[in-house]
């Protein structure tokens, strides 16, 4: 099968995942109508593909990776709802269409982020149909970590404390490990957990995941600057009406577009040791040149 297909596959079952989650559920106001306006609005749904992925390439079935892709999925949006908020990056556009804020108002939009980060670890423990309780805990302990103050969140802090100020190099490469590749990083890494990988292959995963979410978030910044609103769905520039520093502001669009490649490489070779990693390795060089 050719790369093409099988990524439109793998969306395709992720998106019928999340469609049936809170399929009939309407009792909160305009709650879970906020919550599947956003976790529908399509996006490229890496992480939980990266899940199904990782689960395969360690000889996994897609059943057991499912619920832990889904619970991925829907951490990341609500970190996209509450990232698009006037208190943080203000944008009004996300996956093409209004922001949650936008069309529901401020205070939804912040409850159906809640809402989404809850209901993911619920959703996560669907896992324990197919899988024994010590790996749904081990994949659990990765998203929890990932997702919390010693991850996403705190990279998020990070990011909000230095706008205004200039940041060096190494203060932008932490900031972006935490806010963006703590959870690219989980997502790959519970999908070897739900293949019952060992810590070997975990690593080398994990060394993939890492390489890959760094190349993934500089290639971010550099359509803030040079991309397209509407192939991107999302504001052009946002990063420097709110004074972000960036991998663009410190190395300028060459040398990112250059640093993108080399670890794009780097993610590619972490996956040597295993039998079958063309689909891994040809979804991280699909991703250097990506426009959305
Ligand atoms: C956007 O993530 C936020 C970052 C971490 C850079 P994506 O580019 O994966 O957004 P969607 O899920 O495709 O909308
Ligand atoms: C946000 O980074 C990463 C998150 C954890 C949501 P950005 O603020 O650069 O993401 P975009 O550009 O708005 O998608
Ligand atoms: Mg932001
Ligand atoms: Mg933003
Ligand atoms: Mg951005």
């Amino acid at each position: 099968m050719r790369f093409e297909e099988r990524l439109a596959q793998d969306k395709e079952l992720v998106e019928k995942a999340l469609g049936n989650l809170f399929r009939g559920c309407t009792p909160h106001a305009d709650l879970y109508d906020a919550m599947n306006y956003s976790l529908l609005a399509g996006g490229k749904r890496l992480r939980p593909i990266l899940t199904l992925e990782c689960c395969r390439l360690c000889g996994g079935t897609d059943s057991a990776a499912l619920s832990l892709a889904c619970a991925v999925e829907m951490i990341h949006t609500y970190s996209l709802i509450h990232d698009d908020l006037p208190c943080m990056d203000n944008d009004e556009l996300r996956r093409g269409k209004p922001t949650c804020h936008m069309a529901y108002g401020e205070a939804t939009a912040v409850l159906a982020g809640d809402g989404l980060l809850t209901a993911a670890f619920e959703t996560a423990l669907g896992a324990g149909t197919y899988l024994p309780a010590r790996q749904v805990t081990a994949a659990l302990e990765v998203l929890a970590a990932a997702a919390g103050p010693a991850g996403m969140v705190g990279g998020q802090a990070l990011d909000m404390a230095g706008e205004g100020y200039a940041l060096t190099l190494a203060d932008v490469e932490e900031l972006q490990k935490l806010k963006t590749g703590a959870l690219i990083s989980a997502a790959a890494e519970m999908g070897v957990i739900a293949a019952g990988g060992g810590e070997e292959e975990r690593a080398a995963v994990r060394t993939y995941a890492q390489r890959l979410g760094l190349a993934f978030q500089i290639r971010d910044d550099m359509l803030d600057v040079s991309g397209d609103q509407d192939s991107l769905g999302k504001p052009i520039g946002s990063d420097a009406n709110s004074e972000k520093t960036t991998f663009v502001t410190l190395k300028g669009l060459e040398e990112c577009g250059r640093l993108v490649e080399r670890l794009t490489h780097e993610a590619v070779s972490a996956l040597g040791g295993f039998e079958e990693p063309w689909f891994l390795e040809e979804l991280a060089r699909s991703l250097v040149g990506r426009t959305n």
